[in-house]
This record gives structure tokens, sequence and C-alpha cells, in this order.
């Protein structure tokens, strides 16, 4: 990022913050639905140990798209942008575009 102009480059952390924060609500509901219904059962034939890298693998996946954002999400409230909007992540995301002289 660092050979990008500045407005460029705000739009573009603005876009990957609201890209990031979807992916986190998405997530969330995701794991809401996984929990409240049942899922498909495996083809015939598939054996134990395929059945258990499947869990293995989905597991880190879910890890992988709550922690991502949270990380973010803890940079951004540990550096906020503007006093006060750290912790504020609606503000936050409405006032994304008009940065000036911040580097967020
Ligand atoms: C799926 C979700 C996300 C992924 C995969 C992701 C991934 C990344 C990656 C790969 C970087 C570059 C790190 C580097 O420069 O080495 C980055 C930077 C950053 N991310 Fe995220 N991120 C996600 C969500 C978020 C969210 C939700 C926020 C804030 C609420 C956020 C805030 C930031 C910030 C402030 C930077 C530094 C930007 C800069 O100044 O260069 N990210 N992220």
């Amino acid at each position: 990022m660092e050979g990008f102009g500045q407005p460029f480059r705000r739009q573009f952390v603005a876009l990957h913050i609201s890209s990031g924060m979807t992916v986190l609500a998405l997530s969330l509901a995701r794991i809401v639905w996984r929990l409240t219904h049942t899922p498909p059962l495996f083809s015939a034939g598939t054996k134990k140990w395929e059945e258990r890298t499947a869990h293995v693998a989905h597991s880190i996946l879910y890890f992988m798209m709550i922690a991502m954002p949270l990380t973010g999400w803890s940079i951004i409230s540990a550096h906020p942008p503007k006093p006060g909007a750290g912790a504020n992540v609606w503000g936050l995301l409405l006032r994304a575009g008009d940065r000036a002289g911040s580097p967020y």
C-alpha cells in the first residue's frame, strides 16, 4: 500500500474494513445457522479419518473467519483514526470516506 496515494489508500482501507465487517457478520450468521440446523450426512463410503479431517479443516476455517476481522477491529480500536472512533464501529464505517490527513 505504500506506493499508492493517500486518497486511494484511504478508500482502499475503508473498503477493506467494510468488507471485513461484512465477513464477520455473515460468519456469525452462518455459525448460528449451523448450530440450529442438522448438516447433511457424509456420502456413503466416506472414511472416518476423512470425516475427522473435514471437521478439523472446517473448524480452522470458521475460527479464521471470526479471528481475522476481530484482529483487524482490535488493531483499529487500539489505534483509532480519530479520537473516540475506535470502539464506535458504525461511526467508523460511516466516516470511513472522509478522513483527510489520517492513514485510515
Ligand atoms: C476477513 C477479514 C479480514 C482479513 C482477511 C484481513 C486481512 C488483512 C491483511 C492481509 C492485511 C495486511 C497486513 C499487512 O500489511 O501485512 C490487513 C491490514 C489491515 N486490516 Fe485487515 N483483514 C480483515 C478484516 C479487517 C477488519 C474488520 C478491520 C477493521 C475493522 C481491518 C483493519 C485493518 C487495518 C487497519 C489494516 C492495516 C492497513 C494499512 O494501513 O496498511 N481488517 N488486513
